[in-house]
């Protein structure tokens, strides 16, 4: 084995991936299949779920499909249990599961001060707890070992101010944090072989922020205009353009690397707008 496939291979590796019915969770579904992991593919939607895994399956990986919500413990144990039955173990956990919700999106026009609290309650639920939970319930068979990886996926709007969604912000900005908490924690506590990172991806379109970037014929609506103009790279970003970085913090390649968020944004965090 070369020194580049020792450091990505994730061979033997059991993952769970939340929101791996969705764009960018299901894009890394298949990305650590390809890099040697047996993947369980969780969402609420149990088809879609299946689609996903039936993909890896063809391209001759293992994968499970997991219908579950991350705000419901009890089904996120029936889908640790049904990971248990088949493979025995957990290695990795990506929290992929998420995004923003309109309740909690300023609509245009209207002021913070129009904004009801109660509706950022579900935002910040979905992605902080929703997060939490399921290192709850898959993390605690994942530190049995001594060893293992979560990767959360956080996003541009944790560090700076974006307009209109400050439900969203709050809630990842908490994830950011919950990972550098977790990654102190799980590694003092359960074995230094524990790590816990987080992605920040810039804008790639997903199912959740599409109304917010394109219009229904597929051109720029003005605040995804005004994404681009930010982006250095000059456009959104490719579901793939993730997998490098994601199977690299997954593998033994980033074994000092704890308690850290990448951002995969083609230089969106880097630029001032000027
Ligand atoms: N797209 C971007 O530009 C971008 C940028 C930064 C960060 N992110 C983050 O990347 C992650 C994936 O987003 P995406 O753009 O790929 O969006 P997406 O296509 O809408 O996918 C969202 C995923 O979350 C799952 N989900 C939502 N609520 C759930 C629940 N209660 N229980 C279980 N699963 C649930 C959905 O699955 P079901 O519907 O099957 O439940 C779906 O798989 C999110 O955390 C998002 O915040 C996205």
């Amino acid at each position: 084995m070369s020194l580049l496939e020792q450091l990505f291979n994730l061979n033997g590796q059991v993952a769970i991936v939340t929101g791996g019915t969705g764009v960018l969770g299901g894009a890394i579904a298949r990305g650590l299949a390809g890099a040697g992991a047996a993947v369980g593919v969780l969402g609420r939607r149990r088809e879609q779920a299946e689609a996903v895994a039936a993909q890896i399956v063809a391209g001759g990986g293992q994968a499970l499909a997991l219908a579950a919500d991350v705000l419901d413990n009890a089904q996120l144990e029936a889908a640790r249990d049904t990971i248990l039955a088949h493979w025995g173990r957990i290695d990795i956990l990506i929290n992929a599961a998420g995004g923003n919700q309109p309740s909690a999106t300023l609509p245009p026009g209207q002021s913070f001060f129009d904004l009801p609290v109660e509706g950022l309650q579900g935002v910040i639920a979905l992605n902080l707890q929703g997060t939490l939970l399921p290192s709850q319930v898959f993390g605690a068979v994942l530190v049995r070992g001594g060893a293992g990886v979560i990767v959360n996926v956080s996003s541009m709007a944790a560090q700076r101010a974006m307009t209109r969604v400050i439900g969203y912000g709050l809630a990842k900005a908490a994830v950011e944090n919950a990972t550098r908490w977790l990654a102190v924690e799980l590694s003092r506590s359960f074995g230094a072989g524990l790590r816990v990172n987080a992605i920040a991806p810039g804008f790639f379109i997903g199912e959740q922020n599409r109304a917010l970037l394109l219009n229904p014929d597929g051109t720029l609506t003005a605040r995804g205009q005004t994404i681009i103009d930010h982006t250095p790279a000059g456009r959104f970003g490719r579901p793939e353009e993730l997998l490098s970085t994601l199977v690299w913090l997954c593998g033994p390649g980033a074994s000092f690397v704890n308690g850290v968020v990448i951002p995969v944004d083609g230089g969106f965090s880097a630029f001032s707008g000027v």
